[in-house]
């Protein structure tokens, strides 16, 4: 697409009608309160039973974090889902690598202290037990016919958002998840075979929690001590 503003084939600014639904204040802080309930459900899975998930509830979650706003409408988001094991077994033995120079090379002590809570190490084993591997690439721009580039805006931004919204259609699916990032996370381009404007973002295992499942007792501050009205 030509992306100058006199372009013939510039997409036109056409106005649409917009409302929403009105609730009374009770109802809507009702609403509120059953939504977080359900995000109150959501916590960093890592360990996954290998249950089958069907493929129709990762594509319906995809659809609903695709619904994210974006830096001028590019939905600069991908995602592509991996369920085949020798791909998994691919990523998990590349992620691992990274993983293993990372904690025992690359991280100062200050990272490991803040993620000793966590309890995490470079084993990785969830990468294949989890049906899905969901890998959020952020777009920086798509290749245009004559060797344009049509750039993103807000690309880490947006992803993020999307990102979000993915997280939280899989909670209220009932689906276990986990936001992870095997830093450098290059080695998912390579395997997925993915454009050179993509760069990986996240890489989210998906699936139910294994039957043994734990996670860290972790302190969460109180909404109270991360927002404010106004001027302190
Ligand atoms: C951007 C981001 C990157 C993260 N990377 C990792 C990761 O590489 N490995 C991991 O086990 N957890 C990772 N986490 C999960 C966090 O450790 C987790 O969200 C945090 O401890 C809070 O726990 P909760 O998600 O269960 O509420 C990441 C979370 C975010 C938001």
């Amino acid at each position: 697409m030509d992306e100058s503003p006199h372009a013939p084939n510039r997409p036109p600014h056409v106005d649409q009608p917009f409302s929403l639904p009105r609730y009374a204040a009770e109802e809507a802080a009702r609403r509120v309160a059953a939504f977080r309930d359900v995000m109150a459900t959501r916590r960093s899975c890592r360990f996954f039973s290998d249950e089958p998930v069907p493929r129709e509830l990762i594509v319906a979650c995809v659809d609903a974090a695709n619904l994210a706003p974006s830096g001028a409408n590019r939905q600069p988001w991908r995602f592509v889902i991996v369920d085949d094991a020798v791909l998994k077994h691919e990523i998990r033995r590349a992620a691992e690598e990274e993983e293993r120079v990372s904690y025992e090379q690359r991280m100062p002590d200050e990272w490991l202290e803040a993620l000793h809570p966590i309890g995490t190490d470079w084993r990785k084993p969830f990468l294949e037990t989890a049906p899905y591997l969901v890998v959020v690439f952020r777009v920086d721009w798509e290749p245009r016919a004559g060797g344009t580039k049509l750039k993103s805006y807000y690309a880490p931004e947006s992803c993020g958002i999307a990102a979000g919204l993915f997280l939280a259609a899989c909670t209220y699916a009932g689906l276990a998840t986990l936001t992870h990032t095997p830093s450098p996370m290059g080695f998912l381009s390579t395997i997925l075979k993915r454009p050179t404007g993509e760069k990986p973002f996240l890489l989210i295992p998906v699936g139910y929690p294994a039957a043994d499942a734990v996670v860290p007792r972790l302190v969460k501050r109180a909404a109270g001590d991360v927002m404010t009205f106004n001027v302190t």
